[in-house]
């Protein structure tokens, strides 16, 4: 075996054992989905006989259309958690240990968005609260703002709310299954601006990459003036850029004063 292989092994491993699989039951992974259903397949073999072919699985805009449908139906930010916990067509859920909805003050005149839980936010169901997190408190802080601040609060979300595995991008079809939540949030939670943090929330509330392009570069979402930033896990990894993001988040305190 290879050692990246070995180390992906383990990785996977140490990620179903995170999930809480405590058993290892067969050598080869069984989907269970495939097997017919025990109860029902007589009668199922006897019907195929006769009947025509079986309906075509829902097409994925189905989900897409049921996410509108829910999130639609929220009246305020507890009925879009709420349904947001009710939605079953996100895989993610399944693999994901809480649902993170936000954090911060509700109404707060910024409101950001970051990508998806880590390991540490899916633990606690909080958005921000790993080494990335500590990182946008401090940032928020050197502006006087903060999501605890009562002079001058933020808002906190992500476009995912559950845990990608092993903290991958997640993919677009996750991006668009997703937004209509996303959508109402944002009008449920009424900010004044909108700051996007990384080129997952940029692509999902602008419908563009190219962070580096796109910070600092005021833009509007249906009139909703928004921000692009850089992640604050990317400056972790590339502490020189903490410069923009400085000149971003005085851009963005100067608004706010400017109203
Ligand atoms: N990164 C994000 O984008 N969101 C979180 O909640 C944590 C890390």
């Amino acid at each position: 075996m290879e050692s990246s292989d070995f180390h992906h092994a383990l990785a996977l491993l140490d990620w179903q054992a995170e999930l809480g699989a405590t058993e290892a039951i067969c050598d080869a992974p069984v989907d269970r989905y495939a097997l017919p259903d025990k109860q029902e397949a007589p009668a199922r073999a006897k019907a195929s006989v006769t009947a025509a072919a079986p309906p075509a699985p829902p097409a994925k805009t189905d989900a897409v259309q049921e996410a509108r449908r829910m999130a639609a139906s929220a009246q305020d930010l507890a009925g879009l958690q709420a349904a947001l916990a009710g939605f079953e067509h996100c895989a993610l859920k399944q693999g994901a240990r809480n649902l993170v909805f936000s954090d911060g003050i509700a109404g707060a005149p910024v409101m950001i968005v970051g990508e998806a839980p880590g390991r540490d936010e899916d633990r606690e169901g909080r958005p921000f609260v790993g080494r990335a997190g500590q990182l946008l408190d401090r940032m928020l802080a050197a502006i006087d703002m903060g999501r605890a601040e009562t002079d001058a609060p933020v808002y906190i979300t992500n476009v995912l709310p559950w845990r990608p595995p092993q903290n991958r991008d997640p993919s677009a079809e996750e991006i668009a299954m997703m937004r209509p939540f996303l959508d109402r949030h944002i009008a449920l939670a009424q900010p004044k601006v909108l700051v996007v943090m990384g080129n997952i929330s940029a692509q999902a509330l602008l419908g563009k990459r190219g962070i580096t392009r796109l910070r600092g570069h005021w833009t509007e979402v249906d009139g909703l003036p928004v921000l692009p930033m850089f992640h604050p896990a990317y400056l972790l990894r590339m502490p020189a850029a903490k410069r923009e993001a400085w000149a971003d988040l005085l851009s963005l305190k100067a608004r706010l004063t400017d109203g």
